[in-house]
């Protein structure tokens, strides 16, 4: 059995700016996240929890410090990672506060569309991209465009795109802001669902305090330091993804 981390950061440290305009956005983030646990990642505005999560995501380079991904080395202090789009494109799902849909395509076309890039046939695009679509309860929405769909709609869709190449990891910031509180719970618990059913270690920055019993783990982060929150954090569930993996792997067999 596979025991890595899907996600692991040492040291990690972003500084913005230099001379009297530096930022320390982030300081010596030392985090670990198991596959198939859920995170919520709290903090005041501008406490750093963008700054960690886009370099989690490999979109905004640290300034020194490294991060793993499924225990590959994926990022090592400022140098640009060789091969990180096609890293991000295979391993990092995002969700962000907008669901950032395509506008002229239909719901089901903003799925298919993240696996087309990666080389899927317009048939099995489809398929996978309908599956998705059913699991996350917008099977009936597939032909509608992006305006035609609520906020909560809409997220389910980013959701679903988000996890069209089924990712080790999704990241998603501020995902329900734009939702009132029942929506915004709903989108929380499909999280949920997705980092036990799939495996997928999943980290979400949350204001919403309302709907922290979904998370297995929660972090809090202040003037760029994060920590696991001592307050909100349950118990932990050791090797819970892999617990889920295997009931899905029994499932299976005795499918067969
Ligand atoms: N591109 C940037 N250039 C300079 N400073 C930035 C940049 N992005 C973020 N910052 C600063 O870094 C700090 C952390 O920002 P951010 O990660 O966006 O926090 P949060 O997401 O918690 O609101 C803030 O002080 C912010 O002003
Ligand atoms: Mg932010």
């Amino acid at each position: 059995m596979d025991s890595t981390f899907a996600i692991e950061t040492r040291g990690l440290t972003k500084v913005y700016g230099s001379g009297n305009t530096e930022v320390v956005a982030m300081r010596d983030a030392e985090v670990t996240i198991r596959r198939g646990e859920v995170v919520a990642l709290l903090g005041p505005s501008g406490s750093g929890k963008s700054t960690f999560l886009t370099a989690v995501g490999l979109i905004n380079p640290p300034s020194s410090g490294r991060i793993f991904i499924g225990g590959e080395l994926v990022a090592d202090g400022s140098k640009k990672f060789r091969g990180s789009r096609m890293f991000r494109r295979k391993h990092i799902g995002f969700v962000f506060q907008r669901s950032n849909l395509i506008p002229f395509l239909s719901a089901i076309e903003n799925v298919k569309i993240a696996l087309e890039i990666n080389g899927w046939s317009a048939t099995a695009s489809r398929t996978r991209a309908m599956e998705l679509m059913d699991y996350l309860g917008v099977a009936d929405r597939a032909n509608y465009a992006p305006t035609m769909l609520s906020g909560g709609q809409q997220q389910r869709v980013a959701v679903a795109r988000a996890l069209a190449n089924q990712p080790s990891i999704i990241l998603a910031d501020e995902p329900t802001a734009a939702l009132d509180s029942e929506r915004g719970r709903q989108v929380m618990e499909l999280f949920g669902k997705v980092a036990h059913e799939y495996g997928t270690g999943v980290v979400v920055v949350t204001h919403d305090h309302r709907a922290l019993d979904v998370f297995d783990t929660v972090f809090e982060m202040e003037d760029g330091i994060i920590r696991r929150s001592k307050t909100e954090t349950k118990s932990p569930k050791i090797g819970h993804g892999d617990q889920q993996k295997n009931q899905r792997d029994r499932r299976q067999e005795d499918a067969q």
